[in-house]
């Protein structure tokens, strides 16, 4: 892993590892995983996909849909309560953007916070890792700033922390993305990656009726429809495989046990699909799950992180409760 620190190395950027760069290019690791997806009873294929070039565009679309409440809910909560925030952190401090181009969400708070010392952002794309450096550079000139490009879910290495405190930020609900288990299991390793003094805030989308949920995940528009259905549209392009995708209908259903919107394509006919000399059949109706986004009560989300060895220190939300952001610090 490498990384940039602003007082040792002036440079935009680092350059991917191989490790990171067959993580964001496959390794033939696309047509593995819809090859192996598809082949079972449930279909699946893992959400990480829907973030190719044209996927990423879609996703800042659908951050402003009206229907899509939680980017805007999020900004809003953290512009009323950045003095809150900060005052709850105390001590000279490093803070961990987990993923670039949360778009400015970063800088309310260290606009608010005197006590920053350091700033990290981790992505895996170089591009908008080297952005989200560039601008956090060159709006705080005292800030050292590092770039690291490397998976924050998975194995990873930190520039020396260097007697500050830990202060990880993972905003836009991402946590959502995993099942319950593994949101426990991410939670325990930056536990234990932060050091004793370390502290989370993290953005948590609430648990609401069930109609507000399906809107913000089946819009209008159809912004977010075109988000799950660029999938197959990926495989076609990436995979030369030939789904029909007029053929499969975006479907978003709100499971409020234990609480998450689900997401799938549905086959509208009985079709046959071919993918790199393999056949799937599909009976109409039959679906292939791409997402879930999980929901959690303030308590649930506390009781979570607490059995991942956090503590809640605040939480706070927007006057409707739809999202919330939590802060937590390492237990001991
Ligand atoms: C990026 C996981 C936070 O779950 O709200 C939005 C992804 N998918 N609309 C979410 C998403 C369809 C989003 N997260």
């Amino acid at each position: 892993m490498h990384f940039t620190d602003s007082t040792a190395i002036e440079r935009e950027y680092t350059q991917c590892d191989s490790a990171t760069e067959s993580l964001v290019n496959g390794d033939g690791e696309f047509l593995r995983e819809v090859l192996e997806g598809l082949s079972r009873p449930h279909r699946a294929i893992p959400c990480r996909f829907l973030y190719d070039a044209a996927g990423s565009a879609i996703f800042d679309s659908i951050c402003q849909l009206p229907e899509y409440y939680p980017t805007r809910t999020e900004r809003q909560i953290l512009e009323i309560n950045a003095d809150a925030i900060a005052a709850s952190i105390s001590g000279d401090l490093r803070f961990i953007e987990l993923g670039a181009g949360s778009g400015g969400k970063a800088e309310i708070l260290l606009d608010a916070m005197d006590k920053a010392r350091a700033y990290v952002c981790i992505d895996i794309s170089p591009v908008p890792l080297a952005s989200a450096a560039a601008a956090v550079r060159a709006r705080y000139p005292g800030l050292a700033v590092s770039a690291v490009c490397g998976n924050y879910l998975g194995q990873l290495d930190l520039p020396p922390r260097r007697a500050l405190r830990d202060v990880c930020f993972f905003p836009g609900s991402t946590i959502g993305n995993f099942e319950r288990d593994d949101a426990r299991g991410f939670l325990r390793e930056w536990r234990n990656r932060l050091g004793p003094d370390g502290m989370m805030l993290i953005g948590v989308d609430l648990k609401k009726n069930a109609a507000v949920l399906e809107a913000a995940y089946d819009d209008a528009q159809g912004i977010t429809a075109a988000f799950s259905l660029n999938l197959l549209h990926r495989a076609n392009r990436e995979l030369g495989a030939n789904f029909n995708t007029d053929a499969f209908r975006h479907c978003a259903r709100y499971v409020s046990n234990p609480g998450h919107v689900e997401i799938s394509l549905v086959s509208q006919t009985e079709q046959v699909v071919a993918i790199a000399g393999r056949t799937f059949q599909f009976a109409k109706g039959e679906a292939i799950h791409v997402e879930n986004s999980h929901k959690y009560a303030i308590n649930e989300f506390a009781a979570l992180a607490g059995k991942a060895g956090f503590e809640s220190v605040d939480v706070w939300t927007d006057d409707d409760a739809l999202f919330s952001v939590h802060l937590l610090c390492v237990a001991h």
